[in-house]
């Protein structure tokens, strides 16, 4: 009985993720115009810095309502505590920690753990500050790491056991951080697993950072996109107040929905000196009028609660949306952004992950810099890097040594003058 209740409640929700059809054909894209990022919403044009501050607070605006929702100003207080050390990491090379950071607000508070390496080779070092997917025991094969208990503390229910952080996923993510190159090439990484920060389903917004404001929410709210990006700005509070930490050289770094997050971080956040995204797709960089791969109306469907409660007003009406997504990375200008596709990943669309960034460009011009260095989209892991960097890694939809190397060198470009 309860089995067949079970199944009827999760059909339809098949029926609608299986009902959407994809277009994969360029041929398909419809004609499309995108919003000027140079005009103000009163039809005069942006010819200048001054000018460009006004337009940059009406398109944060645009995003806060329309897409990711209004996070909330900070006003609480954060309590640190190192949980674990280790300073003969990564073969000797590296200084590692395990940092509990307590948010407290009001009576209310929400805890996450952050992994941080410093390399002993540079003092003060750039960090690379990224959410991860599956807890911070995935990056190492040190049994001392500890395995998020985040389920747990949310009371989450849903999923399978299998999902859960367990012993079996250790070290299992070391290849894709890259730890050691970024050692050796004098970075230091800083992590944390983003269902700490909000857990990536549908409660309504009582757990995670959410649970700390008790808001009346409304259609322009803060989804769990906004929410983790939120969370690495607390992260970055407490990064700027070590001194291994070179806090003018923070990249803010996401793969996939954490790139969207990542994206949204560094727009909101100036104090990310360079922000990567990696694979984002839809709701990161793909221009959302391209209606190729994954849609708006499908992204809102799946995943609604990803986003402001109004995004799903321009489900299948993407030509209505005040902004698109090459406007979020304008919001980066005149910050470098490296913006990373996959051939095999058509879902989150390559071609439209790249003229996101390209046509991010004319807020670049505004302070004399280029942004994407290329017209055309690059061929196969031939990456180009302007104040914008892009590649177009073959194989799939991840997060690879590849890309991770590529970051280094667009880092070692602009922070290193290589
Ligand atoms: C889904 C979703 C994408 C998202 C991806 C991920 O595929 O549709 O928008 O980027 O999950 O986070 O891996």
């Amino acid at each position: 009985m309860r089995l067949i209740f079970l199944l009827c409640l999760l059909l339809p929700l098949q029926t609608l993720a299986q009902d959407f059809v994809p277009n994969y054909d360029e041929g398909k894209v419809p004609d499309y115009q995108l919003p000027d990022p140079l005009v103000l919403e009163n039809g005069e044009s942006v010819n200048n810095q001054g000018d460009w501050e006004k337009r940059r607070k009406e398109i944060l605006g645009y995003f806060e309502r329309e897409v990711y929702g209004k996070s909330p100003e900070w006003d609480g207080e954060i309590e640190a505590e190192v949980v674990l050390e280790n300073d003969n990491a990564v073969n000797g090379k590296a200084h590692r920690k395990e940092v509990k950071l307590t948010l407290k607000r009001e009576g209310k508070k929400a805890e996450v753990f952050v992994l941080i390496y410093h390399p002993k080779n540079n003092h003060p070092a750039p960090f690379i500050l990224g959410l991860n997917f599956y807890g911070n025991h995935t990056l190492s094969e040190d049994p001392s790491i500890r395995i998020t208990d985040a389920w747990i503390r949310n009371n989450e229910t849903y999923g399978s056991a299998n999902n859960r952080a367990s012993e079996k996923g250790r070290g299992k993510r070391r290849a894709n951080w890259a730890v050691e190159e970024a050692i050796e090439r004098g970075y230091g990484i800083a992590t944390l697993y983003y269902g700490e920060l909000d857990p990536d389903f549908d409660d309504g917004f009582r757990n995670g950072v959410h649970a700390l404001y008790e808001e009346e929410r409304n259609e322009s709210s803060w989804g769990a996109v906004a929410a983790w990006a939120w969370g690495l700005s607390r992260v970055m509070d407490y990064l700027e107040t070590l001194e291994e930490v070179d806090a003018e050289k923070v990249a803010v770094l996401g793969h996939s929905r954490l790139g969207k997050a990542a994206l949204w971080a560094g727009a909101t956040d100036t104090r990310f000196g360079l922000v990567i995204s990696n694979n984002s797709g839809s709701g990161g960089v793909a221009l959302s009028r391209r209606r190729y791969g994954e849609t708006v109306g499908r992204i809102n469907r799946v995943y609604g609660y990803w986003f402001a409660e109004r995004f799903s007003r321009y489900s299948e009406n993407e030509d209505e949306l005040p902004i698109d997504q090459h406007q979020l990375i304008a919001l980066m200008a005149p910050r470098p952004v490296y913006i990373a596709s996959a051939v095999d990943d058509q879902w989150a669309d390559p071609k439209g992950e790249f003229f996101g960034g390209l046509h991010a460009n004319p807020a670049y011009q505004l302070f004399g810099k280029t942004g994407m260095p290329s017209n055309q989209q690059p061929q196969v892991d031939q990456p180009v890097m302007g104040d914008i960097g892009y590649h177009l890694r073959s194989g799939g939809h991840g997060m690879l040594p590849y890309d991770m190397q590529q970051y280094f060198n667009f880092a070692d470009k602009h922070w290193k003058g290589k």
